[in-house]
């Protein structure tokens, strides 16, 4: 039997947080399919056709060097909006889902179109303001030249274009959990996040 926890939601409201300790605590698989996205992004940076790019992606390229700077996150946000780049990532996010044991995904599109079956859904947000400050601390913290209005810029730029496209647009499945963690700290948000799992899981006592 698997067990999957789909997590959605705009960028750096605190999927990849939450995922992390949630597979941490239950012992589940994580992967951050974002990193996908982005691995693609720095390919077609790099010269790269973006569909070419993604039916190429191996394991390795996900752990590339820079793939958390701003302007692969954009990269990523223009290939990630062509159908047929998604649909050549969908097979893998798919089996690293359903293998047995528990999984937890964490995207844009998990709960809608990778894993519409997941036993438990999250859709996690936050103000536009708290993600970017957020995001701006993180990316200071790990030696990234970026000012907070090119942060909140980038922030909001891809949550229009990853909303906005026709193509598994980023949006709430409808049997999803909504966790707004603009004024929650990361334990009391994981709280939340367990407590959500384990109701859906019916191991909570
Ligand atoms: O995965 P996603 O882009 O949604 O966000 P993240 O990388 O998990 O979180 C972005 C940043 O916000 C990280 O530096 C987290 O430590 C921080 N964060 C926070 O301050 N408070 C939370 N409740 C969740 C995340
Ligand atoms: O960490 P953050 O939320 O800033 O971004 P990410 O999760 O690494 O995703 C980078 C970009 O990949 C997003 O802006 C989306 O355009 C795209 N993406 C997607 O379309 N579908 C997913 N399941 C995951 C990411």
């Amino acid at each position: 039997m698997s067990f999957t926890v789909a997590i959605d939601g705009p960028a750096a409201s605190g999927k990849g947080t939450i995922g992390r300790a949630l597979a941490a605590h239950f012992g589940f698989r994580y992967l951050d399919t974002g990193l996908l996205y982005r691995a693609v992004g720095a390919k077609v940076m790099a010269g790269a056709d973006p569909v070419e790019a993604a039916r190429a992606l191996v394991a390795e390229d996900l752990e590339a060097e820079g793939l958390r700077r701003p302007e692969v996150a954009q990269a990523a946000s223009r290939a990630a909006a062509i159908p047929e780049v998604r649909a050549a990532l969908v097979d893998f996010q798919r089996a690293f889902a359903t293998r047995a044991g528990g999984a937890v995904l964490d995207g844009r599109d998990i709960g809608t179109v990778i894993c519409p079956e997941a036993q438990v859904k999250l859709f996690v947000t936050a103000t536009p303001e708290v993600r970017a400050e957020r995001r701006y601390l993180e990316l200071v913290a790990t030696g990234h030249e970026v000012s907070r209005d090119e942060v909140l810029e980038d922030v909001k730029a891809r949550d229009a274009r990853d909303s906005a496209r026709a193509a598994a647009p980023l949006k709430p499945a409808e049997d999803a959990v909504r966790l707004d963690t603009s004024e929650l700290s990361i334990d009391a948000a994981l709280a939340a996040a367990v407590a959500i799992v384990e109701e859906r899981s019916g191991s909570g006592g």
